[in-house]
């Protein structure tokens, strides 16, 4: 899609002017007006963003601990009071131990120990509704206020219906650990990241458009921005691949760096087809690896790249940081896997995961939009 077409305020018969371009002193004086009145908006989306980013690392340790299955029940609209008396946390317990975590992980759990967990999912799902009041009444304000456009009217309801949809798929996602097995589909676990993955993506796209407005310059060569594009393709595919390693705990399994089994590919890898590689933990852990490893050889190399071709300003430090955060992220996510997943470590490895795709994004949003990186590389070849 083309910066034009989704700028907000813009209508779209004004002509996208940049520097050196024929652009008037009123034309300029407008677009900045206008860029200057949707800068609260940008802000306030990314405040959201960095409430969805600590969301998912709220989520990851509920996750880790345990303690995802203690509320065994969903009141989207009155749940958002927790026990207050010593008979409603009995009574909460008494539901706690009718399923089978209770039985098969818990049994003789103290109340004392119940609440312990019950805290971490309490404030995951509390969380969830600060940011949706976080996300209505700004909505409603700059509404009132005129500052929501026509065209980004459509996508703030998207991130609404999204955001809602999230709540649900939650709920679906618990529901499956409350029959025979305590343990989550793996699928619903990945949709549940995924999903809020997305929403996360798509808002602070949606941001750092709203934060520079109209203003334009070249976009970088076809080839480092297609090369930046398969970057986030992968990121988020290793991503995904990620959560099925922890939603079928495929980390406590194979602890060795980098051979698993004393091989390359283990041999245990695809022994009953294609559908282990979402089911098997060998395969689902080798699958994560692998990616991981081309996403950081694409990282190494865009930066060399862009390095040869020249960057500067905020692409260079964009192209730093996409750098840094690969090689954070496989540092850490190999000491997650030798040291059996402690929750510190897993939980830093789900937002450096988060970190990386941010840093990612930023750098082909700097890359789309325009940078003297053209100009530098024509010059130079
Ligand atoms: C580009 C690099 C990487 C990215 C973007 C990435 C991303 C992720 C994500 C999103 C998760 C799911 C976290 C959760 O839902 O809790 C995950 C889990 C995991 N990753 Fe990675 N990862 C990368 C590299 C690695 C590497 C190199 C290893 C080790 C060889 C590794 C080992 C693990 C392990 C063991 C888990 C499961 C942790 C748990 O159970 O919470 N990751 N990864």
């Amino acid at each position: 899609m083309s910066q034009q077409s989704v700028l907000p305020g813009s209508t779209g018969a004004e002509p996208v002017s940049g520097s050196g371009s024929g652009e008037s002193a009123s034309g300029r004086t407008s677009r900045l007006l206008r860029q200057a009145s949707l800068r609260p908006v940008a802000l306030w989306l990314f405040g959201l963003c960095l409430m969805i980013f600590m969301m998912v690392v709220i989520g990851g340790v509920t996750r880790l601990t345990g303690s995802g299955l203690s509320m065994v029940e969903w009141k989207p609209l009155l749940g958002w009071l927790p026990p207050i008396s010593e008979s409603e946390w009995v009574a909460a317990f008494r539901k706690y131990k009718l399923f089978p975590e209770y039985a098969l992980r818990n049994a003789g759990m103290t109340l004392a120990e119940f609440k312990g967990i019950f805290w971490l999912e309490y404030i995951h799902r509390l969380w969830g509704r600060l940011i949706g009041v976080a996300f209505l009444l700004p909505f409603l304000w700059f509404w009132m206020r005129g500052r929501i456009t026509r065209r980004i009217a459509p996508r703030l309801v998207l991130f609404f219906v999204l955001g809602a949809a999230q709540g649900v798929l939650g709920w679906w996602m618990v529901k499956s650990g409350l029959v025979d097995r305590p343990d989550v589909s793996q699928y619903r676990l990945v949709a549940h990241l995924g999903l809020a993955v997305l929403i996360y993506a798509l808002m602070f796209w949606t941001a750092l458009r709203l934060w520079d407005g109209d203003g334009e310059g070249n976009p970088a060569p076809g080839w480092i921005l297609s090369l930046t594009t398969v970057v986030l393709v992968m990121v988020a595919l290793t991503m995904v691949s990620g959560g099925f390693v922890a939603g079928l705990d495929a980390g406590l399994t194979y602890n060795t760096f980098p051979l698993m089994d004393g091989r390359w590919v283990p041999p245990a890898a695809w022994r009953n087809g294609l559908i282990d590689t979402f089911t098997d933990v060998t395969t689902v852990q080798f699958n994560h690896r692998l990616l991981a490893g081309v996403t950081f050889v694409l990282v190494v190399a865009t930066y060399c790249f862009s390095f040869f071709v020249g960057t500067r300003g905020k692409v260079r430090i964009a192209r730093h940081l996409v750098f840094a955060a690969a090689l954070v992220q496989v540092i850490v996510g190999i000491a997650t896997l030798m040291m059996q997943v402690p929750v510190p470590l897993a939980a830093l490895h789900q937002a450096g995961a988060l970190a990386l795709l941010t840093a990612v994004m930023w750098m082909l949003y700097l890359l789309r939009k325009g940078d003297p990186l053209k100009a530098q590389f024509r010059a130079r070849t």
